[in-house]
């Protein structure tokens, strides 16, 4: 290659396309950084004699001539965005197959030139991408609702979205995603449209004042068009069905309401506001997302066949243009394979994409009913794309495992005929750009999760790369980076150890992969030894890891000595110790030799405690819980006793978790809301920290050892007792709904014959209401009250997968599952019916004066109205299924 002393002419054709140009100029300036002398088309003269870069597309005029008169022989026949790259003595020729091409491969030698401070002495390479979509996602959201509105929910402004302005920040992340080759980049917000485009027969509709519509038209044009010239393809994805507040406002509607029907107002108002984004925007794509605030698969088929996609082509009839942009839809709350069947005969150039596994990083086997989710759209021949969602478990320490990454890219292709990737950030979607780390300025995640995003993205881009060759890559990429040389292997493996630790615990031992849960603030023991109580999530075991064990179904088979199936409890434990160890190790080693980035490598350093302390709390957790389960079966105290000192010793990991964190992190989760249940709830913005779960776990143990000293005192009072629902009276709207005093051998139903063979005490006594099954199959059950204080309206879910039945809030594919409170089981199993499936309570919070309740299609029960001021034990009566079984976690209560 050239010599620093020679120049080094970059040479592009007359009319180069934007991103071959940006390509030459990336290669210039990094060429320069590395001390060569760079210019770009210079006038070339017999007595100066440079080292001649040629960059074009390999088909042009241009480049054929350079090359002849070269005599560079080119044989590589790269496809779509693939490249050819070979020198000769005095040259280095860069041929793409297209302007992307052209660009990736001046990218590809920069990348070099970056690695080893010098041009390669001789190439000769022939690339492209394995993955057709390359893309990092950016949610223009933030940790908590706007005043007045609700979820997702944020118009484009300067005022809450500062760094959307911010056309050096744009510049740093975009030049972040060309250099790991990525090709798109999604926006992520509820209704963008009423922040980007004014309609002429909804002038009203418009969110931002003129000036900021202004501010919004302008970084949108920069940005789209910075992001072309990097071969980045911008795609806005946006909820349904969202309005803009002030159209809402005028029209006297909510702006998202789940349990509304699709009108013609509203179908109208999305409609234009498509079109004129596809007419405005004709560059940008979009991804669609067809809930969470509509109901019904029939619903979700008829907005996208008869609204959006209209509305796109609406945009297209509107520019002249006959071609199909692509339009990416999203398998979460919906069925996208039906939608697609009936949208495919209309619209030819569709994408899918579906959640890898959910909302965490669970595994590199994923397999189960999403996997076959997965592969069902895959099987449809369009291009499908993984999505690795928001980072639940991940959340706030650093990641960057790069064999577990490597290993997840080879099962998107393999285990669901993904070919495509989007990127979420590794930690803090919601309070993008920062990452939780505290100190000032804060830290960027493009900057802080560097690794996040170059594994992927390799991989993303090839993910057939020779592990061995894999090990001395990122060894020496981590051993540049923080100037350790050969002791970059040691970073690389505090990665790859402390990489498995969040997904095996959650995948063993999680309620839910999503949002609903935050791994990293930990579990109470009640969720351990009784986790149906807390719903878990449907499929989530299933679909998420290898087959394992429950440690609850591990207990029964041990004590009834059957044997275990795949992955064990004990064994996760015993691994994740392990991992936590060998982390740290790692990480200590690689310390002394440290010589760039220390600060940085002292946060990645005290992120491996952390770790570590985590997977000992939760080991210590886990064996506490198998003595606890083992005293189910054999009521013998002593295994109570056997499970304290375990407890004791798990709060002690918790101190010194809380310790490692409590200067390092702002919080643990980014999701501040109350859609977040598990270890607890996040309402208001509470329990986020480490340092505020503690008092929980203290307490927890305290009630532990309070119920233990009353088990071994036999004359104590009875040990579960339940306190009475304080009943509410209510004036019912509907004067002809029957109701009827909770007790055994009541009717459940107006019009079928079950009857209360087995109810919780503190149910008895209550005024509920005999409710006519039948209409409730066809039809919303709607229930309008008046009440003089707030009360709770218990509604009873009865515990089937039956589309009979009415399904149970679930926040994972609906965020306002939980504005009334009713996301959380409150008593389990609370009565038992012959034939029946049991029942679990779930409250309704309501103010004082007129509601209504408004429950979708399907059998459910109203058990009452009690005073909301008075506080419900969490419980699992135990009715229902059989006989009453026996749960353990009250003594934690
Ligand atoms: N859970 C939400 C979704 O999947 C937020 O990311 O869209």
């Amino acid at each position: 290659g050239g010599s620093k002393e020679q120049p080094i002419n970059i040479v592009i054709g007359e009319k180069p396309s934007v991103r071959a140009e940006f390509g030459a100029e990336r290669l210039a300036g990094i060429l320069k950084e590395n001390g060569y002398q760079v210019s770009i088309n210079a006038a070339e003269s017999e007595e100066k004699k440079f080292y001649r870069i040629v960059v074009d597309e390999l088909g042009s005029e241009f480049f054929q001539l350079q090359a002849s008169e070269l005599g560079v022989a080119l044989s590589g026949q790269p496809g779509k965005e693939g490249f050819v790259a070979k020198s000769s003595k005095n040259a280095l020729l860069i041929g793409g197959a297209d302007a992307s091409g052209a660009l990736y491969g001046c990218i590809e030698i920069a990348n070099r030139v970056k690695r080893n401070g010098k041009l390669p002495h001789s190439i000769d390479v022939t690339d492209q991408p394995e993955m057709v979509l390359r893309g990092a996602c950016i949610g223009v959201q933030k940790p908590v609702y706007l005043p007045g509105r609700t979820v997702y929910e944020y118009p484009y402004t300067p005022e809450t979205f500062p760094w959307f302005y911010d056309k050096n920040l744009w510049v740093k992340y975009l030049d972040m995603l060309v250099d790991n080759r990525m090709n798109s980049l999604y926006l992520w917000n509820g209704h963008p449209f009423a922040s980007l485009v004014k309609l002429k027969e909804y002038p009203y509709a418009l969110e931002v004042s003129e000036e900021t519509f202004k501010k919004n038209e302008e970084i949108f044009g920069f940005l789209t068009a910075e992001a072309n010239k990097r071969g980045i393809f911008v795609i806005q994805m946006f909820y349904n069905i969202l309005l803009s507040k002030p159209f809402a406002e005028k029209h006297h509607i909510k702006t998202q309401d789940r349990s509304r029907p699709i009108t013609p107002l509203i179908a109208d108002y999305t409609r234009k506001s498509i079109a004129a984004f596809i007419e405005k925007y004709p560059n940008v794509g979009l991804l669609v997302c067809l809930g969470e605030a509509m109901d019904t698969h029939e619903d979700d088929v008829e907005w996208f066949t008869k609204t959006i996609i209209p509305g796109v082509k609406d945009g297209l009839a509107q520019l002249g243009r006959t071609d199909e942009p692509p339009i990416l839809l999203r398998a979460h709350d919906t069925n996208c394979k039906m939608v697609m069947d009936a949208a495919l005969p209309i619209y030819k150039n569709l994408y899918t994409m579906n959640k890898y596994t959910g909302e965490s990083l669970t595994t590199y086997q994923p397999r189960g009913p999403w996997g076959a989710t997965h592969k069902a759209l895959s099987e449809l021949g369009s291009v499908h794309i993984d999505n690795v969602h928001i980072l639940a478990n991940l959340e706030p320490f650093r990641y960057g495992s790069p064999e577990f990454i490597r290993k997840t890219v080879i099962a998107m292709h393999e285990a669901h005929g993904a070919n495509g990737l989007h990127l979420y950030p590794q930690a803090s979607y919601w309070d993008w750009p920062y990452t939780a780390d505290k100190g000032s300025p804060r830290l960027l995640e493009m900057e802080r999760d560097w690794i996040w995003y170059s594994t992927w993205a390799r991989y993303a881009w090839n993910s057939k790369l020779d592990p061995r060759g894999e090990t001395k890559y990122w060894t020496k990429e981590l051993g540049d980076f923080y100037g350790c040389g050969k002791y970059g292997l040691k970073v690389k493996e505090a990665y790859d150890e402390s990489g498995e630790i969040a997904p095996k615990l959650l995948r063993r031992f999680g309620i839910t992969e999503g949002n609903r849960q935050t791994l990293l603030l930990g579990m109470f023991m009640s969720q351990l030894v009784n986790p149906y109580k807390f719903r878990i999530y449907p499929g989530f075991y299933e679909s998420c890891g290898p087959e394992g064990e429950k440690l609850i179904e591990w207990a029964e088979r041990e004590w009834k000595k059957e044997p275990h199936v795949g992955e064990t409890p004990m064994q996760i434990i015993d691994e994740v110790v392990e991992h936590g160890r060998k982390a740290t190790a790692a990480i200590e080693k690689a310390a002394k030799h440290v010589t760039k980035n220390d600060a940085e490598f002292s946060r990645l350093k005290n992120d491996m405690y952390c770790y570590r302390a985590f997977a000992n709390f939760f080991d210590q957790k886990v064996k506490a819980g198998a003595h606890v389960l083992r005293y189910q079966y054999s009521s013998d105290i002593a295994d109570l006793d056997a499970a304290l000192p375990y407890l004791e010793k798990s709060l002690e990991h918790w101190r010194s978790l809380v310790e490692f964190t409590n200067d390092t992190y702002l919080y643990a989760n980014s999701m501040q809301t109350k859609q977040r249940r598990v270890p607890i709830g996040g309402d208001d913005g509470k329990n986020k920290t480490w340092a505020e779960m503690l008092p929980h776990y203290e307490r927890e143990l305290e009630n532990f050892k309070k119920n233990l000293a009353q088990l071994k005192n036999p004359t104590a009072a009875k040990l579960e007792s339940v306190t009475p629902l304080e009943r509410r009276r209510v004036r019912l709207a509907n004067q002809n709904l029957k109701i009827y005093t909770v007790a055994e051998g009541e009717q459940l139903f107006a019009d079928r014959s079950y009857t209360i063979k087995n109810v919780a005490e503190e149910l008895k006594g209550l005024t509920a209401l005999r409710l006519p099954m039948d209409a409730q199959l066809n039809e919303k059950t709607i229930i309008t009250f008046t009440c003089d204080t707030p009360v709770n309206v218990l509604v009873g879910y009865l515990n089937s997968n039956s589309r009979d039945y009415l399904q149970p809030p679930t926040l994972e594919t609906n965020a306002s599952a939980n504005d009334h409170g009713q996301a959380e089981v409150r008593i389990a199993n609370a009565i038992a019916a012959d034939s029946l499936p049991s029942v679990n309570v779930h409250t309704y919070r309501f103010a004082k004066g007129e509601n209504t309740l408004e429950l979708a299609k399907g059998a459910a029960l109203v058990l009452g109205f009690v005073n909301a001021s008075q506080a419900i034990t969490q419980r699992d009566a135990g009715y229902g299924s059989g006989q009453k079984r026996e749960t353990v976690d009250w003594l934690f209560y």
